[in-house]
């Protein structure tokens, strides 16, 4: 009986290991353990035996019954605590939809960049907290230029400022690269602003250089109008009008036809039937020698596309001070999913 119950114990042994799952588990539970299991079968049977045996016997039987409850209460645990860690992992549970979206600004920039690769254009990077150098003088701005007011910003112990525009980086391209070069650089800029609905003291824009033998302002219009068609899907009129900037000559202001009017006059376009779109011109040639490029051979135009007011524009957004609150409620008004 002693070899009978030996047997039965690595029987059960082997077939509590060969359970992949809770309930095969209890089913060899049952059939080991039950009432009509072999080991019950044995202690049915205890009656029969001397005093002695019936002793050894029961306790032997009793002792296996206790190991082999503990073999499955502990592959039970181990079943339901895998239950629960496959739970955290579960692949068939529904995917929360108030997941984040796109940015309008990432969405108008990543719209332009694409424009802009397709003609060649890379795309370069510069810090946001610029040198006093690259942000100003680089650019044809020194300490004494009455520009310097319209760009009041935010100052560093050490002198270093939290950029106004992204033209640094055209002087930082220059340097880095020389000539020829097509080059666009999207980033955040800063400005000290009173915020309201119209100002920000963070705001977006999207610089483009392009510096060859012979460039001309024709070169530039076509860009742009390259650039409005990827955007818009269709040809959009530009016009230039003069403008001012110390690091172009000449400079321009581009507007665009309105598209909401095309060009009759609306309340959008202050009945002028054009939309300002980007200040431009053809970059000066002390800019381009200060970045290392002889403009006697080289000539460029450079354009600051204001990326904040474009995803405005085409999102409808009537105050800045959504685009940096990072509220996804508001952001998905604008059915950007
Ligand atoms: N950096 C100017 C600003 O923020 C905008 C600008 C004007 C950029 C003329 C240009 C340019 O590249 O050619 O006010």
């Amino acid at each position: 009986m002693k070899e009978k119950l030996l047997e039965i114990k690595n029987e059960t042994i082997i077939l509590i290991n060969n359970t992949n799952n809770e309930q095969e588990l209890l089913k060899v539970k049952a059939d080991c353990l039950g009432k009509n299991s072999k080991l019950n079968d044995i202690v049915k049977e205890l009656k029969n035996l001397t005093d002695e045996d019936r002793r050894i016997v029961g306790k032997m039987s009793n002792d296996i019954r206790e190991e082999l409850e503990n073999l499955i209460k502990e592959k039970l645990n181990s079943f339901q605590s895998d239950k629960k860690s496959n739970l955290l992992f579960d692949v068939t549970t529904p995917i929360d939809k108030n997941t984040g979206t796109l940015s309008p600004i990432t969405i108008v920039s990543n719209e332009v960049t694409t424009a802009l690769k397709k003609m060649g254009f890379i795309i370069a990077t510069g810090p946001e907290m610029e040198t006093e150098h690259f942000n100003f003088e680089a650019l044809n701005v020194p300490a004494t230029h009455p520009a310097r007011d319209m760009q009041d910003t935010y100052w560093t112990d050490e002198h270093n400022v939290l950029r106004t525009h992204t033209s640094p980086v055209q002087a930082r391209t220059m340097l880095k690269y020389g000539a020829p070069i097509r080059m666009c650089a999207p980033g955040r800029c800063f400005r000290n602003e009173d915020i309201d609905a119209c100002h920000e003291n963070t705001f977006f824009q999207l610089e483009g250089m392009v510096i060859d033998k012979e460039v001309s302002i024709g070169n530039l219009i076509y860009v742009m109008k390259n650039i409005l068609k990827e955007i818009y899907r269709k040809d959009v009129d530009v016009r230039l009008r003069p403008g001012f900037f110390p690091f172009t000559e000449p400079s321009f202001e581009l507007d665009i036809k309105c598209l909401i009017c095309n060009g009759k006059g609306c309340p959008t376009c202050k009945n002028s039937g054009w939309s300002e779109l980007c200040p431009c011109g053809m970059i000066h040639p002390s800019v381009l020698e200060m970045g290392g490029i002889d403009s006697k051979i080289y000539s460029g135009f450079a354009f600051g596309i204001g990326l904040t007011r474009m995803a405005m524009f085409k999102y409808n957004i009537s105050d800045i001070r959504v685009l940096n609150s990072g509220d996804i409620r508001k952001l998905k008004q604008f059915g950007i999913e």
